[in-house]
């Protein structure tokens, strides 16, 4: 089904979804008959010299990169190779280069078709679904920005075999609240394999072992945007853990998985206090971050967050709008007043 974006007359593309094993089966999944260049991590590029006879421009993934300056330098790049407004943009590699390389096919010659092959856990479960573009302006994170779905994704798990745990855990944040919020049956079967019994991932032999969770994760994330592609309501029950996520990073400096991580705990600490969530399920949520090896309690006292907090975009008049848990499996939209957070805040770790 169509859904037709705020713009008057212009359709919200759906975008495609396609999965292979192997780097070397992606080809089969880019339409013939095109003109494509291929935009990717500067990491990745001899890997996609190999498998595509498309012209490759390179990027480094950095957020110091993901600007301006950079969309200008990309955009010579593009036109040095050819690209018209026929042409189709591959955008291949993690979060930075996917949100860079589509806000700048969203405004070549006005927008141009695009595809992404995310590269990296996080991108794979989370940013390179939803048709959210954005850079950064003076240090400011995706301050410039517009929804545009790509035409296609394509999801390979061949990937994950090179990324080094730390880029893992990243992403295993994400993933884990994409089945708290919307899938109890698989965030238990996700935790049980996951965990199997061994801390710290140590059963899984390959993280590509992980992929049928991914393939979960992106259709939940897929099927919650067709429903609210702008945000205005069940889109926001993606954002469970990063209102006090994005506040850690910014006063501790911690990364943005570690964050959603420690997010995800204390929401799940909120929820219980306000009696929406069983005790028992808080704790077994705390008890899996924990095994995984993810963090799970706030470098400084939590109420030292809502100052921050406060200046978040998702505060909604005297209130902030916190995504919380009534069991694992269902997150419900839940508005605090600043005050009354205060109060909840006082105890928690
Ligand atoms: N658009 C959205 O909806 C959305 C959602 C979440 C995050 N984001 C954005 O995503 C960005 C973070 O993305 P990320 O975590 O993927 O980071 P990233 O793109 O910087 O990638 C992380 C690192 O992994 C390397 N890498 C990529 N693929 C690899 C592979 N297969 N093997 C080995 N190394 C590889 C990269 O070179 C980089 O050094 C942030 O800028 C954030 O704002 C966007």
């Amino acid at each position: 089904m169509r859904k037709f974006c705020r713009f008057v007359g212009i359709e919200m593309k759906e975008t495609a979804l396609y999965y292979c094993e192997k780097i070397k089966d992606i080809p089969v999944f880019i339409p013939k008959g095109r003109r494509v260049v291929v935009l990717a991590d500067k990491r990745l590029e001899s890997v996609f010299i190999e498998i595509f006879p498309y012209p490759v421009i390179t990027v480094d993934s950095t957020e110091d990169n993901k600007c301006f300056e950079t969309i200008e330098n990309l955009t010579i790049k593009l036109m040095d190779a050819g690209a018209d407004r026929g042409t189709l943009l591959l955008i291949a590699g993690g979060g930075i280069v996917g949100d860079m390389g589509g806000f700048l096919a969203s405004v070549y010659y006005r927008g141009i078709d695009f595809g992404i092959i995310p590269t990296t856990l996080l991108s794979q479960v989370d940013s390179s679904i939803g048709g959210k573009t954005a850079i950064n302006v003076r240090g400011f994170k995706n301050i410039l920005g517009l929804f545009n779905p790509a035409n296609f994704t394509i999801f390979c798990s061949e990937f994950l075999d090179t990324l080094p745990r730390k880029q893992i855990d990243e992403g295993l944040a994400e993933m884990l609240k994409t089945f708290l919020l919307a899938d109890k049956t698989t965030y238990l079967d996700a935790v049980d394999i996951i965990i199997g019994g061994n801390p710290h991932l140590k059963k899984l032999s390959s993280f590509s072992e992980l992929f049928p969770f991914i393939k979960r994760a992106t259709e939940i994330k897929s099927e919650i945007v067709k429903r609210d592609p702008f945000e205005k309501g069940e889109r926001k029950l993606l954002n469970l853990g990063h209102t006090f996520g994005h506040a850690l990073e910014k006063l501790c400096g911690i990364s943005h998985g570690e964050g959603v991580s420690i997010g995800i705990a204390l929401c799940t600490q909120l929820s219980v206090k306000l009696r929406l969530l069983p005790k028992s399920e808080g704790n077994k949520i705390i008890r899996d971050l924990d095994a995984l090896g993810l963090p799970f309690t706030s470098p400084v006292p939590p109420k030292e967050l809502v100052e921050i907090m406060t200046k978040d975009k998702k505060k909604d008049g005297e209130a902030i709008q916190f995504i919380l848990l009534e069991g694992i499996g269902k997150a419900v939209i839940y508005p605090l007043t600043i005050e009354r957070l205060k109060g909840l805040l006082n105890d928690l770790s």
